[in-house]
């Protein structure tokens, strides 16, 4: 890697970075954030990555969800908790009724930069930048909002130190505790179908914990009883502030992304000579490609070499994103030309942005039903395959939203307006979320009998 250093990106053809009109000011912010404390430890990374290499075995199974975009205005430790509780509760039930172990990624923490299918917005006659993220412009539309401003990498920052705080203290001090199984429902979720479904795992697992407490086995002598692990990820998109997270490990002397545990490049940035690829091949971490409809097989097979030399386990994972209608006929190709080539990859389903269309009445939003059907295809396909259909990659919230139209609750498009809070893509909410995890869960179970 004599010919990689964490700035050898600037080097490459680069898309979907923003134009700051302060030079100076820029890097006077880089300058500072090269001396902040990191978010994670390396340490913590290579756990991460031993976890997905169980996933890729077959072992356990990756959930990873969170905002499109986390924005500073909803920025609220209330936000945050019911994100992490719904994350527990559907890993629950994926290991409860699909009998796997669940490794649990937020995007969360660091997730604040968006590609955009335009450079610019026209409104009324007037065009402007387009809102690429809270980390670089604001969405009102308005030339000073919408100018890049390099102070928002500082406050993005502070933010995702706070937010991975809190998730760590949820973690680990006693939120994730299995006998808070219960109090993991959320209170406006207590009416719905599934969240009756939902109450009822939830006592089975009280009564196994009572059981196993008589025989000795408690949270206070079983760590993995009262704490679990949580990991966080977002894109690398905006890879300046990458650049100034992106540390010299001391204990093995190699380049680590200290700004999350995971990292990802989005479908439009994953050109093989580009700069994201060029910048992701050097770091340690493991990181995801997003892979579209546009993926060609060879170049997927090509892109993995470059970012997994040494075919490592646990380092890639594929991020299949086609739109329901796309994915039987579109990953099978995919996944036989990474067999064929023998190479170490977790598969996961992306079942968002393929799927995502404009209601009659101009609300970006997705039907819970192609979402459900995106997910069985990608299942079936890997069945058919003989690999491994390793995780799921989901936009979510613990928040009651109405974004994504159907479900068991039924949000009809005359709903969406209610409750429509994202500041990018639309999101399921918590009761579409578990609905969706019901469903993983008895797909796994059928794979593990
Ligand atoms: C995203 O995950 O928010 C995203 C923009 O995805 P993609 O790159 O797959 O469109
Ligand atoms: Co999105």
């Amino acid at each position: 890697m004599s010919d990689w250093s964490p700035n050898s990106w600037r080097g490459k053809p680069i898309l979907q970075q923003p134009t700051y009109p302060d030079e100076t000011a820029l890097n006077e912010v880089l300058s500072q954030l090269k001396n902040y404390p990191p978010l994670v430890f390396a340490g913590e990374v290579r756990n991460l990555k031993e976890q997905l290499a169980k996933v890729t075995r077959g072992d356990a199974f990756l959930l990873q969800g969170g905002d499109c975009a986390e924005s500073f205005s909803e920025f609220h430790a209330n936000n945050i908790r019911d994100t992490f509780k719904v994350l527990l509760q559907m890993a629950v039930v994926m290991t409860y009724a699909g009998s796997v172990p669940v490794v649990k990624i937020g995007r969360l923490g660091g997730q604040f930069a968006k590609p955009r299918s335009s450079d610019t917005e026209t409104q009324n006659g007037v065009t402007l930048d387009s809102y690429r993220g809270d980390i670089i412009n604001s969405v009102e539309f308005s030339k000073e909002a919408r100018t890049p401003d390099p102070q928002r990498m500082i406050k993005a920052y502070n933010q995702s130190a706070a937010t991975l705080n809190l998730l760590r203290a949820f973690a680990s001090g006693g939120m994730a505790d299995l006998h808070q199984v219960h109090k993991w429902n959320l209170d406006f979720a207590h009416q719905s179908e599934v969240s009756k479904k939902y109450e009822e795992l939830a006592e089975h697992i009280e009564r196994s914990l009572r059981f196993m407490e008589a025989c000795g086995v408690t949270s206070k002598t079983y760590r993995t009883l009262r704490e679990t692990d949580f990991y966080t990820s977002h894109e690398a998109l905006l890879l300046p502030y990458e650049e100034a997270f992106t540390r010299k490990d001391s204990i093995t002397d190699e380049w680590y992304n200290v700004s999350a545990h995971m990292v990802w490049v989005g479908d439009r940035t994953r050109q093989l000579d580009g700069a994201h690829i060029e910048y992701l091949r050097g770091i340690k971490n493991p990181v995801g490609v997003k892979a579209g409809p546009s993926m060609d097989p060879e170049e997927l097979v090509k892109l993995c070499m470059k970012l997994n030399p040494t075919n490592e386990e646990g380092k890639i994972n594929i991020i299949v994103r086609m739109g329901a209608n796309k994915v039987a006929e579109g990953m099978p190709k995919l996944v036989r030309a990474i067999e064929a080539e023998g190479l170490n990859v977790l598969w996961s389903c992306d079942p968002m942005h393929g799927n995502t269309i404009k209601s009659s009445n101009n609300f970006k939003t997705r039907p819970v039903e192609d979402v459900l059907t995106e997910v069985k295809q990608f299942f079936q396909v890997h069945k058919a395959e003989g690999t491994y259909a390793g995780g799921i990659h989901l936009e979510m919230t613990g928040k009651n939203v109405t974004e994504c139209i159907g479900g068991s609750f039924m949000i009809t498009e005359e709903d969406l307006s209610s409750r429509y809070h994202t500041h990018c893509d639309p999101r399921l909410n918590a009761d579409q979320s578990l609905e969706l995890a019901f469903l993983i869960a008895d797909t796994l179970k059928e794979a593990h009998k």
